[in-house]
């Protein structure tokens, strides 16, 4: 079996890369969410190659990069999807954009989990449709339950039309259980409301955790939801801008699908779907060896800052790498937390105000580095604890 490194230290700047170019020299940057991994070499390959070819032209849709969807889904989760079901999208957030604007009429209220991924927060209202949030109940663990009696008094608004949901959970790193998943899904068909299931984030699942997707929950919650999907975390695409919207049910499909049309807004790129064909069906090596390098840097992180920096929680994250710090007895309000870790340790992170309710106190790392870099982030961290 190939072997990924991922200890390799590849220098990011200058790239044009948001996580590195964003900050100055001295900065670590652990925030964004893609990984400092190269990504796997087959990619590489098909793409060099591909370039190589020297003529980019009119792609024709050949089905491959559906059939790589569905593979992938089969393999890794059991779910068998229709080759009808999958459509080629500009990537995960436009596509939960034209289901809000598929499924959901203006003046409509969409329900979110807080804290929540912080763009969900700009999509709605800049669509004028109103957030309900469905605050997410920290446990003295670190884990998270939902607010089940909470979800329910929302989702039978009237005008409450769609639940988005963040399965698994950015950024509090919950993998929702079949039991959840299928309440969930119940409720949403009891009042009436479409499920938006955004499942990027879905290979990233720890030991003793499995990721459901919603689509597979049974034939009433395939009829009653469109599923986003990317492999860009897992294998370090996200640049390439491209992702898919799996919608089992067929007049679903046509209402989320016909506007698309109409727009033109299906073209998809040469170097947009090669990479995710090449990944889903040539690499799955190397999402098994992700995953496992992952575990290792988490299970580094927890030991450190349990051993080092006591005043910081890290509970016991189930999926994503995106880390939720509980900074709270640092005692700082968000700004002075962010300007902290940037200014003096020299750590860029997430704060956690910027994703809603829930999140006061809270930084996001992301922990998809080279270990040494992790190594230096904690130790820049305990350092700028131990001066206060
Ligand atoms: C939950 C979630 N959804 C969507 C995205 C962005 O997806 P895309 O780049 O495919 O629009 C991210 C990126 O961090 C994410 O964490």
């Amino acid at each position: 079996m190939m072997r990924h490194n991922f200890d390799e230290l590849v220098d990011r700047r200058g790239t044009e890369c948001k996580k590195w170019d964003t900050y100055a020299e001295d900065v670590l940057p652990m925030w964004i969410a893609d990984t400092d991994f190269k990504c796997p070499q087959p990619v590489i390959d098909a793409m060099v190659k591909r370039a190589q070819h020297g003529i980019y032209g009119y792609p024709v849709n050949v089905k491959t990069f559906e059939q790589a969807i569905i593979n992938w889904q089969k393999k890794r989760f059991g779910w068998d999807v229709d080759i009808n079901w999958v459509e080629y999208t500009p990537a995960v957030i436009p596509a939960i954009v034209y289901a809000m604007q598929a499924f959901t009429h203006p003046g409509d209220n969409i329900v979110v989990q807080m804290p929540a991924y912080h763009p969900f927060h700009a999509i709605i209202p800049n669509n004028g449709r109103h957030i309900l949030g469905n605050n997410l109940i920290l446990k003295e663990d670190g884990s998270y339950e939902i607010d089940f009696e909470n979800l329910e008094e929302l989702l039978s608004q009237q005008r409450t039309t769609m639940f988005l949901l963040c399965s698994p959970h950015n950024p509090t790193g919950k993998c929702f259980t079949r039991e959840e998943l299928t309440r969930i899904s119940d409720l949403c068909l009891q009042h009436n409301v479409f499920v938006v299931s955004d499942e990027i984030h879905s290979d990233i699942v720890y030991n003793g955790n499995k990721h459901i997707p919603f689509g597979s929950l049974s034939q009433a919650a395939a009829d009653n939801c469109v599923v986003c999907v990317n492999p860009s975390k897992t294998f370090n695409i996200a640049g390439v801008r491209t992702g898919a919207a799996i919608i089992p049910n067929r007049h679903n499909h046509d209402l989320f699908y016909k506007p698309l049309e109409n727009l033109k807004a299906y073209g998809r790129t040469v170097f947009g779907t090669l990479p995710i064909e090449t990944a889903y069906n040539e690499c799955e090596y190397y999402a098994d060896q992700l995953l496992e390098y992952l575990e290792g840097n988490l299970a580094y992180l927890k030991k450190f800052i349990s051993e080092r920096i006591p005043q910081i929680k890290v509970g016991n994250p189930q999926a994503t790498y995106l880390i939720w710090l509980n900074c709270q007895e640092l005692n700082m309000a968000p700004k002075d937390l962010q300007k902290f870790f940037l200014e003096q340790a020299k750590v860029a992170m997430n704060e956690g105000s910027t994703f809603g309710p829930g999140g006061t106190g809270f930084m996001r790392m992301n922990i998809a580095c080279p270990r040494v870099r992790l190594v230096e982030a904690l130790n820049r961290m305990e350092a700028a604890i131990n001066k206060l």
